[in-house]
């Protein structure tokens, strides 16, 4: 059994004061009701990690980064360690996103050295994968995600996999409105648990959980999670919105 993660990626939103006013307005309403048959992250800008480490201690809530750079420590201006960020009390990181890779150049080597780094140090890399739109228009999709897969879980032993964490984020469906459709969705999913089955066997591939990220909302959690392979969301605009993260969080389990 799986168990469904529904994980907040703030990107670049909420200084610290805005981060603590969502997070308690988060904790007021999360606690109530909620079982352990799901778990909740949320990964807000580094800045805001420290801070918000004391009020989600004692909570159901965990704490997840955004990036990493996959060195303990040295001369790498500008970036993070994954001590670092275990320091702070992470214990997720974002390892990929499309984001990271168009504006930043990252190449699927670099983004398997971080998944490494961040599994080496105990750390649960959530490893984006996904195409573009000219991707999907060109019958590539499933090539290109499963490419980016291999790439970035590479050198991986099946019991490091298990630690993994993997989330399908079409990039035409980020940030557009536009989402897959539950059933395209699924189809991605299933063939990404194929392919993690083919590289590491099939008892592992049924372990790791596979997320869906990209225009998640209120109104489209509860068909996308209904799918046998959608084991939770990577959720961006709506994460920063206190009612609608909570109305995911808090999705129905349809029957698909
Ligand atoms: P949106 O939910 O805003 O489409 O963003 C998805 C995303 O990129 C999560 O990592």
């Amino acid at each position: 059994m799986r168990t469904p993660l529904l994980a907040g990626n703030w990107k670049m939103h909420k200084t610290v004061a805005e981060a603590v006013e969502l997070v308690e307005a988060l904790l007021q309403s999360i606690e109530q009701g909620y079982s352990t048959d799901r778990e909740v992250v949320i990964c807000p800008p580094f800045t805001a990690l420290y801070p918000l480490a004391p009020l989600l201690a004692e909570s159901v809530i965990a704490l997840g980064a955004q990036n990493m750079y996959p060195a303990d420590q040295g001369a790498f201006t500008g970036e993070i360690s994954p001590l670092m960020l275990k320091e702070v009390g992470c214990r997720y990181v974002i390892l990929g996103h499309s984001e990271r890779r168009q504006l930043f150049g990252e190449s699927d080597t670099l983004i398997n050295r971080k998944v490494r780094a961040a599994v080496g140090h105990g750390l649960t890399p959530i490893l984006c994968v996904g195409e573009t739109k000219p991707q999907r228009d060109a019958g590539q999709a499933e090539t290109v995600t499963l490419a980016q897969l291999r790439a970035g879980l590479e050198g991986l032993s099946a019991e490091q996999l298990r630690g993994v964490v993997v989330a399908y984020e079409p990039v035409w469906a980020i940030g557009t409105g536009d989402t897959a459709t539950p059933a395209d969705a699924q189809a991605m999913h299933a063939a990404i648990r194929a392919a993690l089955a083919e590289g590491w066997g099939a008892t592992v591939a049924e372990a790791v959980r596979v997320l869906y990220g990209g225009s998640v909302k209120p109104d489209n959690i509860d068909a996308l999670m209904a799918q046998p392979d959608i084991d939770g969301a990577l959720v961006g605009g709506a994460s920063l919105v206190a009612d609608q993260f909570v109305r995911i969080v808090n999705f129905e389990a349809l029957s698909a």
